[in-house]
């Protein structure tokens, strides 16, 4: 924020707070505020937006009512990924104690232990798990290290970026550069906000401006195009990650774009490129959002579910980011590497979870056994606790939840633990109860789900499962061909996803000729049970249709006796070793068939039979409460 006219600090702390609430449905576990006249003050709280409400006003040494003219103020809200959420944790993360530089940051920093290395042999002290605390020491190290006392913020930020890998946006503010704030990204979104003296008037100009060249000393003056909007004069700047916390100031939204530096001085906006190539161009527009708030957050879809299927592409590389290196195909997880040797030793694996959870054991088991060369039990956790099942000292036991607070899975976790296993957390919320309570573990780095019916964890719990497969068998010489394989369609999985899900407006034709139907089976064998079984339940879980996935080999054994002309089957078929199986299964049961190759048609079509039936997917989103 830099506002040219007055505001209280209580005014800002309002702000600040709303967009964060705005936030909270990318899930949560820490917020932190960071209000700044001359000095930087940092307030953190661990768990929900309001509870930092109701600490900022327990700060008596913060006058609320005192006016500031230029000033700023930083909000985070994070959803952890490396390190518990915890105050240390938590963002703003400083250079040192006296907060010369503070950064927030919404990404992950893959090549952050390298750099962590290098300046804690600087003599740099670091006092968070995070991967995002290397950014404000590196500042502060290359502000240190400075040729001149006339380096630019800017500057100390672009020189920081360079050394990053992996995905960010980033908001930077230092003490030695007061009435200035720097940003910018590399594959996390950001966009700015801009607000006018007369954001009330109806008329929206779009306002077109270049970007000023790096290190220019003759820069182009277009602080004009982007410090007006329409007729007015831009008075406020709004850095957020998503429009929805913004949007209640201001529909003028600009999006910044990889490796663009926005800065603000002094009140005024200018935008340039890191490395800008020759001939290189750009222009970035003030577009006017004429969205609601609800639609923001769910971009351009109609519901979380929906859109949690499209980031698939994203998700499940967000899932590999870091850990596997497709050029040397060498895979580390971090979190299970000073355990393998135990897990090599073991007797057996024991995959354990519920719904959708459980299915990702059920779908990864044949390539673990491969892999592993260890036996796998793929268990359902409250069966699991219902049959008293033998647990031994040298088994390994897997719990995979996308919540990490599932009660069944977590009295299984308890079970196993008291018999003295070794338990392995697969979870995509990192400080939750599995997480805690296990003595490693994977997170999946799929982002919050919020959908009822979980969908990109399940694509991300398998591909972390696999990798752990991978991981498994890299000395295993007689493997190296058939990890290869597997390591190469992890490579082209995005790609592949994203051709899937351009088959959605073939897929919503099929519903239409399904949704008034009483009953869809699906069937499979081999690799494709579990997508039947996952598909069957999507189905079921948000359709209200009676579904059931069917293992192909099983047909003869009953369910044949449920098909006749009548009921539809949806028959998942790969060119794999299956195959020819699985067209005799298709011979018996049809005349006419929808076949699919992956799970995801098959979220795609549950999402719209429940569309179609009337179900109110949009309002579907996952409540708090521990099942
Ligand atoms: C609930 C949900 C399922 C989910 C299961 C496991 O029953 O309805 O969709 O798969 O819990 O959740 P978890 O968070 O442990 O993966």
């Amino acid at each position: 924020l830099n506002y040219q006219v007055p505001r209280t600090r209580k005014e800002i702390f309002e702000t600040l707070v709303k967009g964060l609430q705005r936030l909270e449905y990318r899930g949560y576990d820490s917020t932190t505020t960071d209000i700044n006249g001359n000095t930087i003050c940092l307030i953190k709280k661990t768990g929900k937006v309001k509870a930092l409400d109701e600490e900022l006003y327990k700060k008596d040494t913060l006058d609320l009512d005192e006016k500031l003219n230029t000033h700023f103020g930083l909000a985070h809200t994070r959803w952890a990924t490396h390190g518990e959420p915890s105050a240390l944790n938590s963002h703003p993360h400083r250079s040192d104690k006296d907060n010369e530089f503070v950064v927030i940051h919404n990404g992950i920093i893959t090549n952050y232990k390298e750099l962590k290395k290098y300046l804690i042999n600087k003599g740099y002290e670091f006092e968070s798990e995070t991967d995002t605390e290397v950014i404000p020491k590196l500042i502060k190290y290359v502000y240190d290290n400075r040729e001149n006392d006339s380096i630019t913020f800017s500057t100390l930020v672009e020189r920081v970026i360079q050394q990053l890998e992996g995905a960010f946006a980033l908001v930077f503010k230092s003490r030695h550069y007061p009435g200035e704030a720097v940003s910018t990204r590399r594959g996390s979104p950001l966009l700015i906000g801009v607000r006018s003296e007369h954001e009330l008037s109806t008329e929206h100009i779009p306002v077109q401006y270049n970007i000023q060249e790096k290190n220019s000393h003759n820069r182009p003056d277009c602080s004009n195009a982007i410090n007006s909007v329409g007729n007015g004069k831009a008075v406020e700047y709004y850095f957020a990650s998503d429009a929805s916390a913004i949007i209640e100031h201001t529909n003028k939204v600009l999006y910044l774009e990889d490796d663009d530096v926005a800065v603000v001085t002094k009140g005024e906006l200018s935008i340039h490129r890191v490395n800008r190539q020759a001939g290189e161009d750009p222009v970035r527009a003030i577009q006017t959002l004429q969205m609601e708030l609800q639609q923001i957050m769910k971009g351009n879809f109609d519901a979380f579910m929906q859109k949690e299927i499209f980031e698939q592409p994203e998700s499940v590389v967000n899932t590999m980011r870091g850990r596997i290196c497709f050029d040397s195909n060498k895979v580390v997880l971090g979190g299970l590497k000073d355990h393998l040797k135990e897990i090599k030793r073991c007797r057996r694996l024991i995959m354990i979870g519920c719904g959708t959870s459980f299915h990702a054991a059920v779908a990864t088991r044949q390539i673990l056994e491969e892999l592993t060369e260890l036996p796998v039990m793929v268990e359902l956790a409250s069966d699991f606790l219902d049959r008293n099942t033998p647990v031994f000292r040298d088994d390994v036991s897997f719990f995979i939840s996308q919540s990490g607070e599932t009660a069944d899975t977590l009295m299984a976790l308890r079970y196993c633990k008291n018999r003295g296993a070794l338990t392995v957390g697969i979870t995509n919320t990192v400080g939750s109860t599995i997480c805690r309570e296990t003595d490693c573990g994977v997170h999946i780095n799929a982002g919050p789900e919020i959908g009822v019916a979980s969908t990109k964890a399940y694509t991300s719990q398998f591909v972390a499962l696999i990798m752990f497969g991978l991981m498994m068998s890299e000395d295993r010489l007689s493997l190296q061909e058939r990890r290869l394989e597997i390591i190469k369609g992890l490579n082209v999985l995005p790609e592949l996803i994203k051709q899937v899900l351009s088959l959605d407006l073939k897929i919503k034709a099929i519903a239409n000729e399904l949704y008034q139907q009483r009953s869809l089976l699906v069937m499979g064998r081999g690799f494709n049970y579990a997508t039947c079984l996952e598909g069957a339940l999507k189905i079921k879980e948000i359709t209200y249709m009676h579904s059931e996935g069917i293992l192909a080999g099983e047909l003869k054994h009953g369910p044949l006796a449920l098909i006749d002309t009548q009921m539809p089957v949806i028959m998942v078929i790969m060119r794999d070793a299956c195959y020819v199986k699985c067209q005799n299964a298709l011979q018996q049961v049809t005349a006419r068939s929808m076949l699919c190759s992956d799970v995801i048609p098959l979220q795609l079509l549950s999402f719209h039979l429940a569309v179609l039936r009337g179900y109110d997917v949009t309002n579907a989103h996952k409540s708090h409460s521990v099942q």
